[in-house]
């Protein structure tokens, strides 16, 4: 049994035996605190000591989570508005702030100027550089679109010739210009989600450094005082299981990168993992309503489907684990069925899967979900307006289970 399945097995366990729900309580989400410190930890040691790690808010944009990873010293990236104001709740210093939203307001821009002192902000496109004030009191930076092939998915790569996201590298000109002119000292990369090609994403940061070296120097002939100083090199790498007896891909991505790009230490670097740092350190649970025949089909209908796991029922499952539990959370030991999966959702494609082999179960009975920590609650639909069950944080080591946040109620 691994950790996870270890530990959301103890806590389906606690949670009835101390009746931390009621009847109407018909799914549970769980974040381990102990595996989000470990990947947290992890990442931390596989970067040089003073980078700064701004966790992506909206792979999991739970308050009391993002509490919990700003007391461990990490900062967060926003990618809209409302997310710098989630994160400014949190109780951390604004300069570990990373403010990324493509389509920022005047209005915005303005109010971060005017009450974060300190937060860095990353326009979009050189057309939003109009609207920075003369001596912004925030850190201004520039995304660029590498233009590389990283390996990621069709749906999440950003840096094709058209892509809505950064300036395009090949803008070389318009970019140099734009770094004399406005007082940027800041370049930021997010070269794509699920990027699986390193070389490719690291072929990225070196073009980013070589624009931060020929910026600096014309910063030096122009008789500016200003540099780039700071390298935000964003996030994108997939979620893996990490081993204490394996180098793990973040830790030859970060070694690679100081390897070959030895000009990187003259920067501060800036990093924007979302699901690498949260995939394997989420659970649910959802009881079984109704268990039917379809043909020679078995269907189970269950209380979690594209409501919480948008990304899995609409594009493709990224490997949640199923386990079965009886009413008091005991693991099921029954024969081995096919079962297809079905959400709660009323639209045909809401299925988190089909044909997977589960111990036979009935109504009454708990399915767990392992795996879902990322991209799973910060994508809640409101599709059939069902509501966000109750969140749990658990500390498995320390043996403690605490409520994060209430069933949702409809307003
Ligand atoms: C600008 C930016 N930074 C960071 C992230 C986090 O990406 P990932 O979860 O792939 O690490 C994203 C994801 O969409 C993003 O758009």
């Amino acid at each position: 049994m691994n950790i996870l399945e270890s530990e959301a097995s103890w806590s389906l366990k606690k949670i009835n035996s101390e009746k931390l729900i009621t009847a109407d309580d018909t799914a549970v989400i769980c974040q381990s605190w102990n595996q989000l410190d470990r990947y947290l930890d992890h990442l931390k040691k596989s970067f040089p000591k003073n980078t700064l790690h701004a966790v992506a808010i909206k792979t999991n944009p739970h308050k009391e989570v993002l509490k919990h990873i700003v007391q461990l010293g990490f900062g967060l990236e926003a990618a809209s508005f409302e997310e710098v104001q989630i994160a400014a709740q949190t109780g951390i210093s604004y300069d570990k702030i990373v403010f990324d939203s493509p389509v920022k307001t005047k209005k915005e821009i303005a109010f971060c100027h005017e009450h974060f002192p300190g937060i860095k902000l990353n326009v979009n496109c050189i057309e939003e550089l109009q609207r920075i004030p003369e001596n912004p009191s925030f850190t201004l930076g520039v995304r660029i679109n590498p233009m590389i092939n990283s390996g990621s998915p069709e749906l999440y790569h950003v840096s094709s010739n058209e892509s809505k996201f950064g300036v395009p590298i090949s803008e070389r000109d318009k970019l140099l210009e734009a770094i004399v002119k406005f007082p940027i000292t800041q370049l930021h990369i997010h070269a794509g989600s699920h990027m699986t090609k390193l070389n490719s994403a690291i072929l990225a940061i070196q073009k980013l450094v070589s624009l931060a070296e020929e910026a600096n120097n014309l910063l030096a002939q122009n008789g500016i005082k200003r540099r780039i100083k700071f390298l935000d090199i964003g996030g994108g790498l997939p979620p893996e299981k990490i081993k204490t007896e394996k180098t793990s891909k973040m830790q030859k991505y970060a070694l690679k990168m100081t390897e070959l790009l030895p000009n990187l230490k003259n920067y501060q670097l800036i990093t924007e993992f979302g699901q690498w740092c949260y995939f394997y350190t989420g659970y649910a649970f959802s009881k079984i309503e109704y268990v039917v025949k379809r043909g020679e089909k078995r269907v189970i209908f269950i209380h979690l489907g594209a409501d919480y796991l948008m990304r899995d029922t609409y594009s493709k499952p990224r490997g949640i684990i199923f386990k079965t539990y009886n009413s008091f959370g005991e693991k099921k030991n029954t024969e081995l069925q096919s079962y297809d999966i079905a959400g709660p959702l009323c639209f045909a494609g809401d299925y988190l899967m089909k044909e997977q082999q589960l111990n036979l179960i009935g109504e009454g009975d708990w399915l767990a979900l392992l795996n879902t920590g990322s991209n799973s609650l910060g994508l809640w639909s409101r599709h059939c307006s069902r509501t966000v069950p109750k969140i749990f944080g658990v500390d498995f080591e320390q043996k403690k289970i605490n409520l994060l946040s209430n069933r949702q109620k409809i307003d």
